[in-house]
């Protein structure tokens, strides 16, 4: 069981969650790194006690720095992502929780990995995009990931229960966001505010208009593909609004395992940090006679509605630097879409386009991280070309994320 973390994304969503997580398990936070959230990282620091805190621009350090200068022992205050990367790589902690937005947090990951630590990863866009970096090095640095993200907890799970080489199928389950049922042509005419309602789950900005289109459920199937080392012909997105089943596995004898329980993203987070043991969680006891549990239902994706998850099985497929160049085209036009600069359908278009024109000139099978990072930015350009867009935001990142 983890005795001490290092938190990436500290104040975001699957953050804060962790934060509570650790303080009722008594695990220690030796570091924390965050974005912009200087109020909220700054009594985070004060309350946990890290040795070192990061944000991501220099002037915000600046501040940080004067804010806790009274704070002993000292922490050190960084910025960047020679920040992330300090926090991953501290000698003390023996798990990094990723809980970064963004593809922003592979180099930190390689960079722990290569120190031998646990990996907790809700960061998906690190395997989608660098996954063929990552998972190599696991065994090299006896490192190794445990998953955050909710459906591979389950699949994780799951399969803890069954014997090797026993995997026939994963059922990865999606709830559909607050679209489902609804015509492209529908689909045109929606707004932020609706996009950003998403019916079962609390989250960023950016997941939350990535579970709208569906290009979550196509991050999380190449995200399975690379963790449950799983071809991607061999996962099924099955829609069920419940929430309830949070993903399954179909045995070679027939057999089928799920995972359930009321939607929770704390257990885990906890699972990750304690596994293999399993201890008193807080969440609310699952009842199967409550309305959400009574009825359990399964569909299949629109596939017509929601093109991107058809574009993720595609990049999966053709492998190389595409997924990665998938990943940051989407991570620019959802933040464009979160600034109300493009409207919801544009996001796919957008998505494919950039994909078209990779695959013309650029695709590689075999590639560096810097290469991906070229093609990361690269995609990111042409996205911004393309809605004839000057930049994403000041600090490039794609805003409102
Ligand atoms: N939320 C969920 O339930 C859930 C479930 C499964 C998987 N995930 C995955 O977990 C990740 C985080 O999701 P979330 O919902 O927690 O997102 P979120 O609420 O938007 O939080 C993102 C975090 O990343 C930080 N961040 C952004 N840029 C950074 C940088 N350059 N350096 C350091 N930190 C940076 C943000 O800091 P500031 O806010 O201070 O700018 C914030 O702490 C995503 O990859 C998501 O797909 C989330």
């Amino acid at each position: 069981m983890t005795k001490s973390i290092v938190l990436l994304g500290s104040t975001g969503s699957i953050g804060r969650q962790t934060l509570e997580v650790c303080e009722r398990m008594g695990i220690r936070v030796c570091a924390l790194t965050a974005g912009r959230s200087l109020d909220l990282i700054c009594e985070q620091a004060r309350r946990y006690h890290p040795q070192l805190v990061s944000v991501a621009r220099e002037s915000d350090a600046a501040e940080l720095r004067q804010r806790l200068a009274d704070c002993r022992p000292a922490i050190t205050v960084m910025h960047g992502q020679a920040g992330n990367i300090a926090a991953a790589t501290i000698p003390e902690a023996d798990t990094v929780v990723a809980a970064m937005v963004g593809v922003a947090g592979l180099e930190p990951v390689l960079a722990a990995i290569r120190c031998g630590r646990t990996i907790a990863l809700a960061n998906k866009e690190t395997l989608v995009a660098g996954g063929a970096l990552v998972m190599p090095l696991l065994s090299r640095y006896n490192s190794r990931i445990y998953p955050v993200d909710s459906e591979h907890s389950a699949i994780w799970q799951c399969l803890a229960a069954a014997p090797p080489k026993s995997l026939r199928r994963i059922l990865l389950t999606a709830s559909g966001g607050p679209f489902r049922g609804r015509s492209r042509q529908e689909l045109n005419h929606v707004t932020l505010a609706q996009a950003l309602n998403h019916p079962t789950w609390r989250m960023g900005g950016k997941i939350t208009i990535d579970s709208a289109t569906l290009m979550n459920k196509g991050l999380e199937v190449i995200e399975a593909s690379w963790l449950f080392d799983c071809p991607t012909e061999k996962i099924e997105v099955v829609v069920h609004p419940q929430s309830i089943i949070h993903s399954m596995v179909e045995l070679q004898d027939g057999s089928v395992l799920a995972q359930m329980g009321f939607p929770d993203m704390k257990l885990p987070i906890q699972l990750a940090l304690t596994w293999p043991r399993r201890l008193p969680g807080d969440g609310r006891p699952f009842n199967p006679f409550d309305r959400q549990a009574g009825t359990l239902t399964f569909e299949q994706p629109d596939r017509q509605a929601f093109p991107l998850l058809q574009l993720a099985y595609d990049a999966a497929k053709a492998g190389g630097t595409l997924p990665a160049v998938m990943n940051a085209a989407n991570e620019v036009a959802v933040g464009l879409f979160l600034q109300e600069r493009i409207t919801f359908t544009v996001i796919a278009d957008l998505v494919r386009q950039v994909m078209d024109r990779h695959m013309q000139s650029g695709f590689m099978t075999a590639f560096t991280f810097d290469d991906m990072m070229e093609q990361d930015r690269w995609a990111r350009g042409q996205v911004l070309h393309l809605t004839g867009q000057t930049s994403a935001s000041e600090d490039g990142r794609p805003g409102g994320c």
